[in-house]
């Protein structure tokens, strides 16, 4: 593999974001309009967005950069199996798109036969991952330490391998007609959010230690293990909680509110190199230091109860998808292209945090809207209107991304 294809996988990455986020403004304008009948049924387009967004463009992008800052601790080249593995994952989390849109999770008639072609589609992207975990143990057990970053990413993959159980599960329930709601929604939401808050934030930081540590010393004391530890039973809070327990409740209220505080820690430490961060970098730090905050906000008896009434849910996961995730990576991958020192490209990280900081305080506002109240329905329309930059900004990137290499690249690989 040439250090070329950690560009294209990359691109790849800023096409499924595009995409996705297109596929988000389309249900935002038929949340404020009504759905144009050409994509009338919302809850698969739902997970056709939110797929894409998690197969396609964090974990591929996430997988590209973990693949990067590996071979320069390693020293070594990357053998020719990753390109393999990165090109199978890059197929597979594309095919989720119109794997998901007609049905969703449910069955889609292809000739005589029905098949769940959302629950194939997750479970064939669950063996790239098992792919991805077990060439990653390979290269790394070459270390001689293990570094704070790669720390990290041993953590962020071993939740991701948690996580794929939900998928399966969730494949298993549909194969054979399981009708077990609490079992359905535990198995989605260890997948949607063990694997958000696990995979994605462990990866993301580690990925953000890595690249500060081409500039820093880095910190020598963070919590990794505890982190992930207090991060595993924090999907519960995604159920209902009809379907969730008081026991269950406090074991996963007070495992989040632990998280939210070693995050804090991670935040702290990233404020101190303030210097080094590019703006979207510090916007993205601040939003996963509001993830941290919910996190504690969360313990006050009741809170948890009365939000599941809100429209609250949609607001916290993209201020931690969007706000922190998707923003730390975008500023990762605009200096890998080379891209970051370009003014007017600059500017359009400006951009991203105007579209998106305004989206986020929109949907906040929607879910606090019974001490705040204004028409839901303006809020619904100037949120429309503001999804529309985040995802201009993702087409402007991924353009730029098609462009001759502008980057030395100090990948190591074949
Ligand atoms: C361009 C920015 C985005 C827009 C406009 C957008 C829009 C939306 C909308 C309208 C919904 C449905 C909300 C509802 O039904 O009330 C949604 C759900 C969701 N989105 Fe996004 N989104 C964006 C970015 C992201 C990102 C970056 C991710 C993940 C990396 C993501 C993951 C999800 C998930 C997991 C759901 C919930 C799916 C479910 O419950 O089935 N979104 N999004």
């Amino acid at each position: 593999m040439q250090a070329s294809k950690v560009r294209t996988y990359l691109s790849v990455a800023l096409f499924a974001l595009l995409v996705a986020a297109s596929t988000g403004s389309l249900l935002r304008f038929g949340l404020g309009w009504g759905m144009p009948a050409w994509a009338a049924n919302y809850t698969a387009i739902r997970h056709a967005h939110s797929h894409l967004m998690y197969f396609g463009w964090a974990t591929l992008a996430l997988m590209a950069l973990i693949w990067h800052f590996l071979s320069l601790h390693t020293g070594r080249a990357l053998p020719r199996s990753v390109h393999w593995q990165m090109g199978m994952t890059a197929v597979l989390s594309l095919l989720s798109f119109p794997a998901f849109w007609a049905n969703g999770y449910g069955l889609t008639q292809i000739g005589s036969a029905s098949l769940p072609l959302g629950a194939i589609i997750s479970s064939l992207n669950g063996l790239a991952w098992y792919l991805f975990a077990w060439l990653y143990w390979r290269e790394s057990r070459h270390l001689p330490r293990r570094p704070l970053p790669v720390q990290l990413w041993d953590w962020a993959i071993l939740l991701l391998l948690l996580s794929s159980g939900g998928a399966l599960g969730l494949m298993g329930m549909v194969v054979s007609g399981g009708q077990s709601l609490f079992l359905q929604q535990t198995f989605l939401h260890l997948f949607l959010d063990l694997f958000a808050v696990g995979w994605f934030t462990l990866a993301l930081l580690g990925l953000l230690w890595a690249w500060l540590g081409e500039r820093i010393e880095l910190p020598r004391r963070l919590p990794v293990l505890l982190l992930a530890l207090a991060i595993a039973p924090t999907f519960f809070l995604g159920m209902s909680p009809a379907l969730v327990s008081p026991p269950l409740f406090w074991v996963a209220a007070v495992a989040n509110g632990l998280a939210g505080l070693l995050l804090f820690w991670h935040v702290a430490a990233l404020l101190r190199h303030w210097a080094h961060l590019p703006w979207l970098m510090r916007f993205a730090v601040g939003m996963l230091a509001v993830h941290g905050l919910m996190a504690l906000v969360v313990l006050w008896p009741g809170v948890w109860e009365w939000s599941s009434r809100t429209q609250l849910r949609v607001y916290f996961l993209h201020n931690l998808l969007l706000g922190w995730m998707s923003s730390a990576l975008l500023a990762l991958i605009l200096d890998r292209l080379g891209l970051g020192k370009i003014q007017w490209v600059r500017w359009l990280g400006w951009a991203w945090i105007g579209g998106v900081g305004g989206m986020l305080l929109l949907l906040l506002w929607l879910g606090l809207l019974q001490f705040v109240p204004v028409s839901a329905l303006l809020l619904l329309r100037a949120a429309t209107w503001s999804s529309f930059v985040p995802a201009g900004v993702a087409g402007l990137v991924w353009l730029l991304s098609l462009r001759p290499n502008q980057a030395g690249s100090r990948t190591r690989l074949d």
